[in-house]
């Protein structure tokens, strides 16, 4: 039977430097040549990303009420951790995955004020027995990531929050990383590029 693979989470808020972390935690892991799975939430499948399109780019007209966005997002997650994370890390693969429960637990528990209780209790639901090897919160002042996303194609639903919603999620963030060390590592996103990436692939190194 294969080792059992690693499986990493990449958080942070908007125009953190997630995506374009990911692409070169890929190729440092190419480099390695270490099997890997890149993947992110809400999707990863194709089942899953009919889900995030319905969370991202749904009418205002009929708004998503907070318990629905939050029972959508374990939806497509439960989807993606039974089809593709798990039967990834059972085969060996290492897993990078940009945002998962965590980022349940800052933008519909933070930044959108749901009991951490009932994002717990379906955290619980959806992967008993599945937590991230390491998570790397990219973090950022929300004013710097609204100065980087400005220069960005239009926004998404979550997107238009406000700047009062987004410094919710970033505080929700930090309180995940503090009530869990064993597994967090903060790494300040408003460096150079350069500097934020040999972080991230100094974390993946020791690991
Ligand atoms: N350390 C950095 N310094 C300056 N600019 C950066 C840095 N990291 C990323 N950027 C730039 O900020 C923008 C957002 O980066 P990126 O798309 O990787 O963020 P993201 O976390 O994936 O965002 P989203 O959550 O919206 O998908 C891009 O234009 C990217 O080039
Ligand atoms: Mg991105």
């Amino acid at each position: 039977m294969a080792k059992r693979g690693r499986f990493i989470t990449l958080e942070g808020g908007e125009a953190s430097g997630k995506s374009t972390n990911l692409k070169l935690m890929a190729s440092w892991l190419n480099s390695q040549k270490i099997s890997h799975v890149i993947t992110h939430e809400p999707g990863g499948t194709p089942f899953a990303e009919k889900i995030r399109n319905l969370l991202l780019h749904t009418e205002s007209s009929d708004p998503i009420a907070e318990n629905t966005e939050l029972l959508l997002m374990f939806a497509s997650r439960a989807q993606h951790v039974k089809s593709v994370i798990e039967p990834a890390l059972a085969r060996g693969d290492w897993v990078v995955c940009s945002r998962f429960s965590d980022s349940s637990y800052a933008y519909q528990g933070g930044g959108r004020g749901i009991d951490v209780k009932k994002i717990s209790a379906l955290e619980a639901f959806t992967h008993p027995d599945l937590q991230p090897d390491l998570t790397i919160l990219l973090d950022l002042p929300v004013e710097v990531a609204f100065e980087r996303s400005k220069k960005r194609a239009s926004a998404d639903r979550i997107e238009k929050e406000s700047q009062q919603f987004f410094e919710r999620v970033r505080a929700g963030f930090l309180s995940r990383a503090a009530a869990h060390p064993e597994r967090f590592q903060i790494i300040d996103a408003t460096q150079p590029l350069e500097q934020v990436s040999q972080e991230v692939i100094g974390l993946l190194d020791r690991l």
